[in-house]
Order: structure tokens, then C-alpha cells, then sequence
């Protein structure tokens, strides 16, 4: 197994122009609001534009990382999403132009539900350990979308975390154990004929928390470390309460005590981006890191637990370390922007956004200018998708 220090780097997120209030949500749909704020732990969730999808969120991640970094040595792109835009091109080969990615590099696009983008990590990881000169640029994009008036609507949400990983890391050294757990499961897809996900939402809670046990199960049986010895849990979020109930059934299945002040401790700082951005699929378990570096006290050295879960079903719990100096090279306040700028999103709108079509007639078709972000998607035309920088 090998020992070379390598992990993330550096680590940007991007969100929509839109937010919905769930407020607006809980009145609409004739249901106490408390149900979303305390029940899932939902306070709002960004919600895409017309001229907005997961590349131009991806777009928006990226680049702060490439203008902070430079772009020498980054031999790969990986892109993970469960909200592509085309059955075969990779979205990360849009971004060339609107980032200036390296045509030096590979890209490729990963799925496998919310799983992605720690299957991008690992993959990267398993690159820089064969030659540590190599820099990989990991980006996890998706807008979750369910159908209106359904019980997965309020767990819908939009991100981007893009993260440059490298040996010699400045942010999280990722530790070598790693723990495993798949299985064929029909609790969450998508056909391809579909833009809003399937869902069995109670079958999907229960297979997160027996995939999470499982996972564990294997992480420990492969020398990782105990339970005790972790700062933190990042764990994937499709809802801010999933996180809660999943490290509670995790204590309980090893015969810990699970008391709800120490559930808090572990669970509170990686919630608080994930509770206003809702469900961001691949991205969410990152987002969470994200939240937890930049709400928690002085990490540095702490280890580091990450559940990734990914419907269908893909599993891993893996950990990592926080660097010396680590403070240094947070966004904080570009995170906390990129959150506070929403817009704010009428019921109506969102309804109409949620149910527009994309255009498949090969026509010349203009997307209605919308977004604030940096980045647009302006036009579809001849079957082809034209973004466009600000
Ligand atoms: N005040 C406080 N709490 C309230 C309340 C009120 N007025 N009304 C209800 N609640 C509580 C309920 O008691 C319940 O709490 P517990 O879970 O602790 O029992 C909680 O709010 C939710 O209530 P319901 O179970 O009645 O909610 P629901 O059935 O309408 O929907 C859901 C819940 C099934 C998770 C639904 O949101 C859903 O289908 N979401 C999409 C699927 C999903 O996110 N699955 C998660 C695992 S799969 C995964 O992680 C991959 C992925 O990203 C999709």
C-alpha cells in the first residue's frame, strides 16, 4: 500500500442563481414547514436558471482553482455527475474553453449516482501514486431534480465542487484504507428517457445505512481506524437528517452509545452549506467537507471520516487527515458568497423552470438570459449546446 503523501489540494464549490425557500415549499404543498427544517433538516435549495446546467456550475467551481494553481501538470480531468447534458461527450471537454482547461490532459466523465465523485478521488489518488508529479483536476457537478408534489421534491438542490488533488496536499491528506460496499439495488435511478430521478425513499434510507455499516465493516477490517479516534463525519447529504440518522444507526451497529449531543459535535459543521444548497448528488458529500473546514475550530491534524453513498448502490468510507496551515488556503468567504447571492426564487418560476423541456429539434433556440454566474449556457442550436463567459 502506498505510503506517498497525497490528497486534495485545493477545493472550490459553485451554486445556482436560484434559491427556493422551503417556506415557500411547505405552504404551497399545504405542510408545516418544520417538516423540512427540523424532519430533513432543509432550510432552502438552489435551484438552476434557464441558462444554467451542471457544466456551467462546474465551470464556475474550476476556475478559481486553475487561476489559483495554473494548470501545469494537470494530466486529467475527471468530471462526476448523474445530471450529464450528452449520452456520450464528456461535459468536461466544454469547459476548455470557458476555463482554458490543458488540451495536455485526459477527460472523462464518471458516474455512478452520488458516488462519482469519490470514485473520481480515488481514481485520482491511485494516478498521483504512480507518478507524483501528476496533478489531477476532480470536479463532481449535479442538479437533482425529482418530480413536483412528490416526496423527494423538497430533497432537490443544485452544486459544484471542483477539487485540484496532488501529492504534497494543503488541505486533506487522504489516508490509504479504504472500505467497500456495492450492491445491485433499485432504491434511486434514471432512465434515460427520464429528466426527473426514480425513487423508493424509504427502500433509499435503508440501504444507506446498511451500506454505510457495511462499508465500515470493511474499513475495519482492512486496519482502518476505530470509530473514537475520528474529528469529524462527512457523510454524504441528500438531506441535511440523513447525515444524523446515518452515524446514529453506524454507533448503534457497534454497540456504541449514540448520544444526540455527540451525534451533533461530529455531524454539525459538515451540514451547515448542505441545509441552504439541498441534494447536490456527487458534489454534496464535498460540499460538506467544504462547510466543516470553514465553520469548525482548528482542525489541523484531526482525522477525518468520509461516508460517500451512491444509490444503485456504491459505498465507500475512507478517511483522511487535515494539513498544518490548511486555514491558509480555504475559500471561506467565496463559499459563503456564492450562497448568499441567490436569488430568491417565486413558486411560480420554479414550476416553470422545473418543467421546461430542452428543444430537440435542431433549431436555432436562444436560452432566456437569467443567471448572474459567470458562466451561461446561451443557446442550443443544431443540436449543439453554445456556453458563453461573462
Ligand atoms: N415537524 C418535525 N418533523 C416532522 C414533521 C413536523 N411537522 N413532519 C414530519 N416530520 C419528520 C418525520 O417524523 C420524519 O422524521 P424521521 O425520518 O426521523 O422519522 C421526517 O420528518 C420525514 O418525514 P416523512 O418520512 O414522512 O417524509 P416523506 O416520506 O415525505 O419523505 C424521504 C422523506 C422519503 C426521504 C423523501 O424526502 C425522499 O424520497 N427523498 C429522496 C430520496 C433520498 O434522499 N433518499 C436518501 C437516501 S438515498 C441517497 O442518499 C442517494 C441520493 O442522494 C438520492
Amino acid at each position: 500500500m502506498t505510503t506517498i503523501p497525497l490528497g486534495i489540494h485545493d477545493l472550490s464549490f459553485a451554486t445556482t442563481h436560484y434559491a427556493l425557500d422551503h417556506a415557500v415549499l411547505a405552504e404551497r404543498l399545504g405542510v408545516d414547514p418544520d417538516k423540512f427544517y427540523l424532519g430533513i433538516g432543509q432550510d432552502k435549495m438552489s435551484v438552476a436558471a434557464a441558462d444554467e446546467d451542471i457544466v456551467t456550475i462546474a465551470a464556475a467551481a474550476a476556475q478559481p482553482i486553475l487561476e489559483r494553481n495554473g494548470v501545469d501538470n494537470i494530466r486529467t480531468v475527471l468530471l462526476a455527475t448523474e445530471s450529464g447534458v450528452d449520452q456520450s461527450k464528456a461535459a468536461g471537454l466544454y469547459l476548455h474553453p470557458l476555463i482554458g482547461l490543458p488540451n495536455t490532459a485526459r477527460v472523462v466523465e464518471l458516474k455512478q449516482a452520488c458516488y462519482g465523485g469519490t470514485a473520481g478521488l480515488q481514481f485520482a489518488a491511485g494516478l498521483i501514486a504512480r507518478d507524483p508529479s501528476q496533478r489531477v483536476l476532480v470536479i463532481a457537478a449535479d442538479i437533482a431534480k425529482y418530480e413536483l408534489d412528490s416526496p423527494g421534491e423538497p430533497t432537490q438542490g443544485a452544486a459544484a465542487v471542483a477539487m485540484l488533488v496532488s501529492a504534497d496536499p494543503a488541505i486533506l491528506r487522504l489516508e490509504p484504507h479504504s472500505g467497500l460496499y456495492s450492491a445491485d439495488i433499485m432504491d434511486f435511478w434514471r432512465p434515460n428517457y427520464r429528466t426527473a430521478a426514480m425513487v423508493d425513499g424509504k427502500t433509499s434510507v435503508n440501504a444507506y445505512q446498511k451500506a454505510t455499516q457495511e462499508a465500515w465493516t470493511d474499513y475495519r477490517r482492512r486496519g482502518g481506524r476505530d470509530l473514537t479516534e475520528f474529528a469529524a463525519f462527512c457523510y454524504h447529504q441528500p438531506f441535511t437528517k440523513m447525515a444524523y440518522k446515518a452515524h446514529r444507526h453506524l454507533l448503534e451497529s457497534q454497540g456504541h452509545t449514540a448520544d444526540p449531543a455527540e451525534i451533533d459535535a461530529v455531524i454539525r459543521h459538515t451540514t451547515s452549506y448542505n441545509r441552504t444548497v439541498g441534494n447536490s448528488y456527487t458534489a454534496s458529500l464535498y460540499l460538506g467537507l467544504a462547510s466543516l473546514l470553514d465553520n469548525a475550530d482548528d482542525l489541523t491534524g484531526k482525522p477525518l471520516a468520509f461516508i460517500s453513498y451512491g444509490s444503485g448502490s456504491v459505498a465507500e468510507f475512507f478517511s483522511g487527515t487535515v494539513e498544518p496551515g490548511y486555514r491558509e488556503h480555504l475559500r471561506t468567504e467565496a463559499n459563503r458568497q456564492a450562497i448568499e447571492t441567490r436569488a430568491p426564487l417565486d413558486y411560480d418560476h420554479y414550476r416553470e423552470l422545473h418543467e421546461a423541456q430542452s428543444p430537440s429539434d435542431g433549431m436555432y433556440h436562444a436560452t432566456p438570459e437569467e443567471t448572474g454566474r459567470p458562466f451561461r449556457l446561451a443557446a442550443i442550436s443544431g443540436h449543439k449546446r453554445i456556453y458563453e463567459s461573462r
